[in-house]
């Protein structure tokens, strides 16, 4: 499998002369994140803009993703709170797991922000932890949620997720719940059948363990290929309803488990449309697949 090549800090800074960096941080604060840095992060109001401005092009210097540019972070994978299904009833009875003693891990945390809102809304400390290959973005997250006095720095592992032998081995068979936000569109499809893999090897072999999350999908499942080569996109595979839930039942015949799937395609907010992200078609196709994967 290939890891993402990300561009080193060191390297020529990446413009920001690009469809996928929008300058309006402002109207891109999403109540509920609005809410999370008020009120866990303790960032005053007015300081609100800059703070994120700072830690964003702190991010888009690592590595330009549309995530980044584009703000996507300021939302939730879990609690979608950009789409008309903001998936209250997930995200309550994820926290529900976590406040009897299960443990999540989010796979390309990035930020981090999921955990963090999981963390606010009353799920122990000790019930989350964030992993990503770049682990240059884990004291953005701290940075931006201002929480380094409650959430342990082990609690984030930089590891690439398809390494079977790294630090993430002690998780294996041990999680309730893993969420990844725009992670498996990162991938063409043999990566992605091997990411899943993954998560059933970490997940706990019992039914009720579950994978959820959200990426780009579009209604013609298929490769699309990127001209984002900087970070190493390449082949993307965009799933519809019918792929993704194909793709799993391939997942349960190679390790064994039976898994299901609910999936759900949402229209991007219009606005969106025009702006073209590299390897991800912005337009009346173009849709977000919000998943939840439960062992059976
Ligand atoms: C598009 S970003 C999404 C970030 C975050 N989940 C969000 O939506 O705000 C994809 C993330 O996946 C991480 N990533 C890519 N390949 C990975 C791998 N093989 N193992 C772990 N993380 C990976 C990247 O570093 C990046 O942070």
């Amino acid at each position: 499998m290939t890891a993402l090549q990300v561009p080193q800090p060191d390297k020529e800074r990446p413009s920001k002369d690009v469809a996928w960096y929008n300058p309006d941080v402002e109207s891109n604060i999403r109540p509920e994140m609005r809410d999370l840095l008020l009120n866990y992060s303790k960032i005053p109001a007015e300081d609100l803009v800059g703070h994120i401005t700072k830690v964003r092009d702190a991010a888009w210097d690592i590595c330009p993703y549309p995530t980044v540019g584009l703000l996507l972070f300021l939302d939730f994978g879990i609690k979608c709170t950009d789409l008309p299904e903001p998936r209250a009833q997930l995200h309550t009875s994820i926290l529900h797991t976590l406040m009897q003693g299960g443990k999540l891990l989010d796979v390309g945390c990035m930020f981090g922000q999921d955990l963090r809102k999981m963390v606010y809304e009353g799920a122990p400390v000790s019930s989350v932890y964030g992993t990503d290959l770049r682990g240059d973005y884990f004291p953005l997250g701290y940075a931006l949620f201002k929480d380094e006095t409650i959430i342990p720095q082990d609690h984030f592992i930089a590891a690439d997720i398809m390494d079977q032998a790294s630090p993430l081995c002690r998780f294996d068979g041990d999680l309730d719940v893993i969420s990844t936000k725009d992670v498996f569109h990162c991938f063409d499809y043999a990566t992605q059948i091997e990411l899943a893999m993954r998560f059933v090897a970490l997940l706990k072999p019992r039914p009720g363990s579950r994978a959820v999350g959200q990426h780009v999908g579009h209604i013609s499942a298929g490769v699309y290929p990127t001209a984002f080569k900087d970070a190493g996109l390449a082949n993307m595979f965009l799933h519809n309803d019918e792929s993704f839930t194909r793709m799993w039942e391939e997942v349960g015949k190679k390790t064994g488990s039976r898994w299901r799937v609910e999936s759900r395609m949402w229209k991007i907010k219009p606005h969106w449309e025009p702006v073209q992200v590299p390897g991800q078609p912005r337009g009346p196709d173009n849709r977000t697949l919000l998943f939840a994967v439960e062992r059976l």
